[in-house]
Formats: C-alpha cells, structure tokens, sequence
C-alpha cells in the first residue's frame, strides 16, 4: 500500500505535515519509512492491559537437588547435543537500555575497574567456557536494531570478535515500531523520520526468519537455540546441563529460573495456565497464590525467569505463526513539534509498543523450568546504581572469580 493511503487508514496523516519543505530524496525516505512500519499496532493503546484469564495451576520444575543428582547423565546429554552442532545461540542486544543512561549499545559498557571488560566481553567469556568445554564453536547470533546495530557490529570487529571465528557470528536487526503522543498521533523524529523503537525482544524468531537465517539454522543443522539477554553478566550460555535436561525430559522449551528472594519479588512466575506453560506476573498473583504450598511446604508459585531460554527450533516455527500480545510501554520520546522545533521531554510523553520473549512460553507445546543458583547465574545490569545495577553485578562477578 502507498504511505498517503497508509495513513489515511490510520489516521496519520501528520506524518506529512513537512512534505512540502523536503526535498525529493527526503520525500522518498520518509514514504518508504512509512511503507516498512506496522501501524497497526496502535491499536494495543486502547485496549487494557490482559490480566491472565485462564486457569493458573503450578508447574514442577527441576530443582536444584534433582539437578545435582542427575548432574552426570544431564552434562553428557547436552554436551552430545552440542558437539553434533544442534545447538545455537541467541544474543539479545537490540534494546535501548535507557535507564543505564548511556548512548553505546549496552554491551559496549564497561564493567571492569582496574580494566577494560565490557558487557560484550563478558558474554562472550561465558560462551567460551562451554565452547572448550566441549571443543566446539557454538553458532551465535546477534540481534541488534537500526539505533544500534552500526556500533554494534564495529565493536565486535573492534575487538576481533573476541577470539571467536567470525563465520560463527551473525547479526540481524530487529523490527521498529512506530511511537505515538497519548492520543495514538505517531510523532515525528525529523521532518522526514517517523518517530520508532525497538519492537520488543518478543520478535527475535520472526527478525531472524526475515533475515533468511533460517537457512543458515538449517545449513548448520542446529536444533536448539539458547536466547538470552545482553545484561545478565553472569548467565551460563548454552549450558549443557540446561540443554541435556530440556532434551532428556522431552520438552519444546526450557526456561532458567531462579528462586523468588521473597514471596512477593516482582518478577515473572512460571507456572501453567489452562494446562499450558504460561509465565504470570507479580501483581497478577494474589496472596493465596503467593502462598500455596506443595506436601512439602514449599511454596510452589516460586521461581522467577531471568530471560534464558532454550527453544526447539521447530516448536519456533510454529510460533511465529500464531500472533503475539503487544505491550503498550510509556517512554519518553523525543520529537519535532508543529512549528518544527526538535523537543527532548524530561517526562513520559507517549507510548511505544514492544513484544515480549515471555509471552512466547504461553504459545509452546511444553516447557521445563530449570532452577539456577541466583548468586552464580544472576547479575542483570538495568540501572547504574541500586538493584539490578552496575554496582550489584561488579559484586556477583567478584564472588564469582571474574577480575574487575
Ligand atoms: P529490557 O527490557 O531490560 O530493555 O531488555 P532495555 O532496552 O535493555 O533497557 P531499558 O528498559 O531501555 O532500560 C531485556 C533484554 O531484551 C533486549 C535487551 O537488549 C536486553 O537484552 N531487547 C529489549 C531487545 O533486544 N529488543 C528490544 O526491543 C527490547
């Protein structure tokens, strides 16, 4: 469809409003901007946030005492799995990281003290482990968006991609969404860009099948892809006895999980709803919920996902087909007002749209939750201070024998 038509259909036509003052190659660019994003998501600003409505039943996972006994045979499955390559895995990298405060991709940032040791670096430290472990090169993509990915990419070149063979890294863009006002009017960057975000880390899959990655999964005849964020520092990738679990126990997914700090830590629960795998969140769990217990007393409502998980790649394909929930998210945006001066707002001043790698469990045949020891596998970096920080995850590193 044209972009004049595309806007009438939803009403946008404020995108337009400069037209007259740009030249023909800025014309072009913003109607082929136009032409490229998804409107329709501005439909999720009217509709209220879901509370889960099936029916939320506990889900057993496998705790660190199984895990322990069965450490042997678990390791040996996963490190078969990976030395007959049907294992890859997923960098998440393309999001904004706003509340770190730095305009670098969040990987770029430097975690050490007396030494350079960034994000990136660290990670790739963490797959190392497991690529000598088993002798094997672990097939890695990288995803990354339009705001970020040119760094990105030069960093790891920068860096020799880290003593990684280059063949094994593969970059891809995520989609952008279009960001509105709180009337759902798309604002405008420049007089000749529409205002966009990162759409969320939910659209991974479906950014690396338009990407034609999947042809290189399938070059690679990798079966398993271990997705994970950029900011936890401490996460084990491709862990084989995350991996030999998942596959010793059968199921489509495996998701890490950590034992809530308290019974009421906000984070996402892992549990089944109407009889599937579903992930809850804090506030949708009441107090009795927050409470049950199993014949042993433990609460079973428990365990909190840390944005590490293993798909099979076919159950993926399915996935993608069936449609993911939109979150409405309020940011500040910046943007060129109608007498065409550029505002940076000190407060939210719209919203953006995002997809979630969470809601992705509920849409899965099966998943098993594979309980980690927190002080050893969960040191997320959001924030330069406080909880989830800079600070807290320079601790975890150190109590974990990393040198800062
Ligand atoms: P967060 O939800 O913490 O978002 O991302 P963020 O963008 O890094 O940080 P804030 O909220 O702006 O401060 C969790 C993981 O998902 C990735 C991030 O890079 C991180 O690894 N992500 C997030 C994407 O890859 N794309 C997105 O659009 C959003």
């Amino acid at each position: 469809m044209k972009a004049t038509e595309i806007l009438r259909q939803y009403g946008q036509e404020q995108l337009l409003r400069f037209e007259s003052e740009l030249t023909d190659e800025q014309k072009q660019k913003l109607n082929d901007q136009i032409e490229s994003l998804d409107f329709s998501v501005l439909k999720n600003i009217n509709e209220k946030p879901t509370l889960k409505k099936g029916e939320i039943t506990p889900l057993k996972c496998m705790e660190l005492d199984e895990i322990n006994a069965r450490s042997e045979e678990l390791e040996k499955a996963g490190i078969e799995a990976i030395r007959a390559g049907k294992v890859g895995a997923v960098l998440l990298a393309g999001g904004m990281g706003t509340r770190l405060g730095s305009d670098d991709p969040k990987g770029m940032y430097n975690v050490g003290i007396t030494r350079k040791l960034s994000i990136f670096q660290c990670l790739m430290n963490n797959l190392f482990d497991v690529v000598h472990k088993t002798e094997t090169f672990i097939p890695l993509f990288v995803m990354t968006s339009d705001l970020n990915h040119e760094k990105t990419v030069e960093f790891f070149d920068d860096n020799n991609y880290f003593g990684y063979p280059k063949d094994y890294i593969f970059f891809f863009k995520q989609e952008m969404a279009p960001a509105c006002d709180y009337n759902g009017k798309v604002f405008l960057e420049a007089k000749d860009k529409v205002a966009v975000s990162p759409n969320g880390n939910g659209g991974w899959f479906l950014s690396m099948m338009k990407n034609n990655l999947l042809d290189t999964i399938k070059n690679f005849d990798i079966e398993w892809l271990n997705v994970f964020a950029v900011d936890n520092v401490c996460q084990r990738i491709c862990d084989p006895k995350f991996i030999g679990a998942t596959l010793l126990e059968k199921r489509t997914v495996g998701a890490k999980v950590v034992k809530k700090a308290t019974r009421d830590e906000r984070v996402g629960v892992i549990c089944l709803e109407d009889g599937k795998p579903s992930i809850v969140e804090y506030y949708e769990l009441t107090d009795e919920m927050m409470d049950l217990a199993d014949e042993r007393g433990e609460r079973v409502y428990n365990f909190g996902v840390i944005l590490n998980y293993l798909f099979n790649v076919d159950e993926l394909v399915e996935i993608v087909n069936k449609s993911l929930p939109y979150h409405v998210v309020e940011k500040k945006i910046p943007y060129v007002d109608e007498n065409g001066n550029t505002v940076k707002p000190e407060s939210p001043n719209g919203y953006k749209f995002e997809q979630l790698v969470l809601d992705m469990i509920h849409l899965a045949d099966s998943c098993l939750p594979y309980e980690v020891v927190r002080e050893h596998e969960f040191a997320p970096i959001k924030n330069k201070t406080g909880v989830d920080s800079v600070e807290s995850a320079r601790e975890l590193l150190k109590k974990n024998g990393v040198e800062l």
